[in-house]
């Protein structure tokens, strides 16, 4: 029996949204759910981490707009973040099934998605965040960690400079951006070693200046590798980091024991008859 979808001229007219997440790896991320959000969608916005992966988005729908050209040293990335917000809304507004595509997961490290679904929900659009394989869930796999052991602290390496942060070195310490840290006026693609050196003196209070850092890239297309270098921290500041790199520290001193808390478990066991 067929059913009958009964739709008011305003529900026709109704925009809609999703960020969706792409993945990190040309092909092999993309979910069931994100590719089918963007085949529906008549429009969709594009914020990829390279031109291979764009093009390939571009044949899975006609009409994909480039986030990209949006970027420009010199210019704040606040302004761009907030011009990808306006982009999206306007169609969202004008009725039209709006898609934006986020490599990566669209909700790690990544304003605008986030923002232009509070946008859209504000003014009563439906709207919707799907998740992607991101350069985090990627570094677990590759680099055999597994957050649960220690624990993981993640950090936008310049939030860590600018302010005051509580570091736990029993556990790993994962920093994004860092290719940019210390970066306060949002406008550069790089900094460079003066800045990272202020980092190191930084990390260098809770980790050794030989502690081994990993710069870790994941791969991007199918025919990579994923990019591990080990070095040690006093390094940092010498070696070439791109804006697609990861870092990260694994614990530098054991998981001390808290025996307040054990001895107050132990007294519940006690309590609750627990062998
Ligand atoms: C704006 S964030 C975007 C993160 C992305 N949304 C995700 O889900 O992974 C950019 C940061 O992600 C990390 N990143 C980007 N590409 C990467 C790659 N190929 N491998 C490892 N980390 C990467 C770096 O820390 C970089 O500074």
């Amino acid at each position: 029996m067929s059913k009958l979808i009964l739709r008011t001229s305003n529900d026709a007219q109704r925009g809609s949204l999703a960020c969706v997440g792409m993945g990190m790896t040309l092909g092999s991320h993309l979910t069931p759910l994100a590719r089918s959000h963007i085949e529906q969608a008549d429009v969709v916005f594009a914020a990829l981490s390279d031109g291979t992966v764009e093009m390939w988005l571009q044949r899975m729908h006609p009409d994909v707009r480039s986030l990209q050209s949006y970027y420009a040293e010199g210019k704040s990335r606040r302004i761009t973040y907030q011009q990808w917000v306006d982009l999206m809304m306007f169609e969202v507004r004008a009725g039209k099934k709006v898609c934006g595509v986020f490599y990566g997961h669209p909700g790690i490290f990544a304003w605008s998605p986030h923002k232009v679904i509070e946008v859209a929900r504000a003014e009563g659009f439906a709207a919707h965040m799907e998740p992607g394989i991101s350069a985090e869930d990627c570094l677990y796999a590759d680099l055999g960690i597994d957050p649960g052991r220690f624990g993981c602290q993640h950090f936008e390496a310049s939030q860590l400079l600018f302010y005051e942060r509580r570091i736990d070195p029993t556990g790993y310490l994962i920093l994004w951006q860092v290719g940019l840290v210390g970066d306060l006026s949002l406008k550069r693609f790089s900094t460079g070693p003066a800045y990272r050196q202020v980092l190191v003196d930084l990390l260098s209070k809770d980790y050794p200046l030989d502690h081994e850092v990993i710069i870790y890239r994941c791969a991007t297309l199918p025919i990579q590798k994923p990019r591990i270098h080990r070095i040690v921290l006093r390094d940092l500041p010498d070696v070439t980091l791109t804006a697609e790199e990861t870092v990260i520290l694994a614990p530098a001193s054991p998981l001390k024991p808290n025996l307040a808390m054990r001895e107050r478990l132990a007294d519940l066991d006690k309590e609750y008859s627990i062998a």
